[in-house]
């Protein structure tokens, strides 16, 4: 079974990142024939200084080697370096109704947040579909804010197996209901975008001011309070060891649960919890060159899969004269 799924770098990954989608890819390396990638061309809809692009991207990458990703269980290489995916979305494109388009939300959120109306960014579902059609993957690790983009992608694979012949996998999502949606330090959805992440890599004193500014009710310490409404809760019981985790929910339950003294041993458990991926981002970043020598070795291997059924396609299609 081919598993797939990519990431932007358009800023720090944050633990939503993690626990959405990263987590999820890393555990699936042996059970599944993974293919992991930084979409590059994605971020060009809201990322426009090449310093900020080029480097975010190799950035992403280390974070994700970092992270337990292997590149010898997996494919893992960088979106543009794969260049097929473009025309690939080219003829997606010629066959994507535009009110599928203009339903999607994600489209709409970003220019309520200030992104420019682009055609590029109008057009990401379909560049994303063909993402995921190029490499025939069977299933795609995402959090719950990239749904609608996967029942794009399935949309659009049918139509095209429906037009022009059985040619696309139809591709399912996976998504964790509990780790769907982790809240950011002001309770909406952690993102890049909405500068309210807390970052898997930063520095003890910066991890601390995030931890210290996630935001809490005025309920005082005595009074029971109800833990699934609270944000600083729903954060902790992601790194808590299990017991630790049973009596803090007493005493949300019970009253005398102090923010404070719960948002210090969450920093605490978060700075141990990714030591280790700390210590690999390290030696990793201290060697640029490795992480861009397996980004390439990962890009020859997905061009070829790439290759396989854009060829088919352009068959399929009629671009053969
Ligand atoms: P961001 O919203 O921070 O820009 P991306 O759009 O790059 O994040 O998302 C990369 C992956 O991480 C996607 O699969 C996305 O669904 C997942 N993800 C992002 N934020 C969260 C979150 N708060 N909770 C769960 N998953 C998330
Ligand atoms: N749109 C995804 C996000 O913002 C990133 C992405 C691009 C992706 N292409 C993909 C995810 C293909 C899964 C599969 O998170």
């Amino acid at each position: 079974m081919r598993i797939l799924s990519g990431i932007q770098p358009s800023g720090k990954l944050h633990i939503g990142n993690y626990f959405g989608m990263m987590r999820s890819m890393i555990d699936n390396m042996d059970k599944s024939d993974l293919f992991a990638f930084i979409v590059d061309l994605h971020a060009l809809t809201s990322v426009h200084d090449r310093q900020r692009l080029a480097t975010g991207t190799l950035e992403a990458a280390t974070d994700f080697l970092a992270l337990g990703l292997d590149p010898e269980r997996c494919t893992f290489w960088v979106q543009s370096d794969v260049p097929e995916v473009t025309e690939l979305a080219w003829i997606l494109s010629t066959l994507t109704p535009m009110g599928l388009l203009e339903r999607c939300h994600s489209y709409k959120d970003k220019i309520a947040k200030g992104v420019a109306a682009s055609h590029g960014l109008f057009a990401y579902p379909v560049l994303m579909a063909a993402d995921i059609l190029i490499f025939q993957a069977d299933k795609v690790p995402v959090g719950k804010d990239q749904k609608q983009h996967l029942e794009v992608a399935r949309d659009i694979a049918i139509k095209f197996n429906n037009t022009f012949g059985e040619t696309f996998v139809v591709p399912e999502p996976v998504i964790d209901d509990n780790l769907a949606t982790i809240p950011g330090i002001d309770g909406q959805k952690m993102s890049k975008s909405y500068d309210n992440t807390i970052p898997l890599f930063s520095s003890q004193k910066e991890l601390k001011k995030k931890v210290m500014t996630i935001v809490t009710d005025a309920t005082p310490v005595e009074e029971p309070k109800d833990p699934d409404k609270c944000n600083l809760y729903n954060i902790y019981k992601l790194f808590a060891p299990a017991d630790r985790l049973a009596e803090v929910h007493g005493l949300y339950v019970n009253g005398g649960a102090m923010y404070g003294k719960i948002k210090l041993e969450l920093v605490d458990i978060l700075w141990e919890f990714f030591r280790e991926a700390r210590e690999r981002r390290e030696a990793l970043l201290a060697d640029p060159g490795q992480v861009r020598d397996i980004l390439h070795k990962g890009a020859v291997k997905a061009r070829s899969k790439a290759t396989e059924t854009l060829d088919l396609v352009r068959d399929r299609v009629g671009l053969t004269y």
